[in-house]
């Protein structure tokens, strides 16, 4: 019997059936697993990946330190390669088996090159296979690069920066204002990382709507447009919206892609006064803008908040446990065959039959 123990009685199978704050008390043993959970993403095993990502969020959950090994008891979703790599941390402070993949030429490599914007694990994987290291590498053996990755190059060190606060916040009103030049009465939303409490995020999320349905239709083209004559924006692709009901509840999740709104994925010019870039003035900071009819504005919202793994347990939880497929779009009851529309997150997850969690605890 143990100081956890008792709490740990709550600890439910779902992370969306958890409260995950942003602070908790074991950040040694969730940096270790989300290594080997990154690691084993790198060399394509998204199973195991997602088994460490797991064991990572069963910890986040506790109320307490981790002290022995044998405190977790049979918690859910903590494997066995998971609860080695915990007894070793614990024991020594470390696991010998992180520290060598930190370590690895492989990893490094792998992290260097797809903290590149537009360059993901498929990309950085052949890179290394054809003996790319470095991203000098890159540019002296002339890879070809898309458009995107060109400023993600470009922009490398900023865009590594962290976005504190008060830089999402200033951008938040840059596009607030553009919005009310065009549409008054639209809102811009800050979602993602920062809307969960986060105190620096790598990008900015934000959410257009307008409470009269259809108004929203144009609008952020115009807005991108704007910002660009204002010199704002450094770079950007847009994509229109692609969702229609007719394609069935599946489709949005379905393919490589997250959902189907009209969005705009940017790098903005920011005003600096403080470091870093104060020298210049200014700082490159990535932005994701995406525009929600308002009757799919909670479903967006909930989407867009995350955490990543919050939202797949939602997702998975939705399906297994309910028939109900959920996506950034809509609800649907496969039993019943109907759409369940909502007016708020909070009656998401009524719909759900899940209490509900707010943004603050959605940090699985
Ligand atoms: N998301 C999405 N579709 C995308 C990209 C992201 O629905 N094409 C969702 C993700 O599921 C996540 C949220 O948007 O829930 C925010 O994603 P992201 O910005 O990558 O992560 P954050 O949690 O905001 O963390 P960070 O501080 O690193 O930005
Ligand atoms: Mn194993
Ligand atoms: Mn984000
Ligand atoms: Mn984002």
């Amino acid at each position: 019997v143990t100081a956890l123990a008792p709490l740990r009685q709550q600890m439910a199978p779902y992370a969306c059936q958890r409260r995950t704050p942003l602070l908790h008390s074991n950040q040694l043993l969730t940096e270790a697993l989300e290594t080997l959970a990154e690691e084993a993403g790198f060399s394509g095993s998204e199973g195991r990946s997602l088994a460490f990502t797991r064991a990572a969020s069963v910890l986040k959950a506790l109320p307490g330190r981790l002290s022995t090994p044998e405190e977790l008891g049979p918690l859910p979703g903590i494997g066995e390669h998971s609860r080695r790599v915990i007894q070793d941390v614990l024991e020594d402070g470390v696991s010998v088996e992180v520290e060598r993949v930190k370590l690895s030429e492989r990893y490094r490599t792998m992290k260097l090159f797809t903290k590149i914007f537009g360059v993901g694990v498929r990309t950085a994987s052949r890179w290394y296979q054809e003996g790319l290291r470095t991203l000098v590498d890159l540019q002296e053996r002339n890879t070809k690069l898309t458009r995107q990755q060109q400023a993600g190059l470009r922009h490398y060190e900023d865009l590594n920066t962290p976005v504190e606060r008060g830089e999402a916040e200033s951008i938040g009103q840059m596009v607030q204002e553009a919005v009310q030049r065009f549409l008054p009465g639209a809102s811009v939303t800050l979602a993602g990382g920062f809307r969960r409490g986060k105190p620096r995020g790598h990008d900015v999320d934000l959410l257009l709507m307008h409470p009269e349905a259809g108004r929203e239709v144009g609008l952020l083209s115009r807005v991108v447009s704007w910002l660009d004559s204002q010199g704002l924006i450094l770079y950007q692709h847009s994509q229109e919206n692609s969702f229609t009901l007719h394609e069935g509840p599946e489709a949005p999740g379905s393919r490589d892609v997250l959902d189907r709104f009209e969005k705009c994925f940017s790098i903005f010019r920011l005003e600096v006064r403080g470091s870093p870039g104060a020298a210049r003035g200014w700082k490159a900071v990535r932005v994701d803008l995406v525009v929600a009819p308002v009757s799919q504005f909670p479903f967006a919202l909930l989407g867009w908040t995350g955490s990543r793994h919050f939202e797949r347990e939602l997702r998975r939880f939705a399906g297994h446990e309910r028939k109900m497929v959920l996506n950034s779009h809509t609800l649907y009851d496969t039993r019943r065959n109907l759409f369940l529309p909502a007016a708020s997150e909070e009656e998401i997850f009524q719909h759900l039959g899940l209490e509900y969690v707010p943004p603050a605890q959605r940090n699985a």
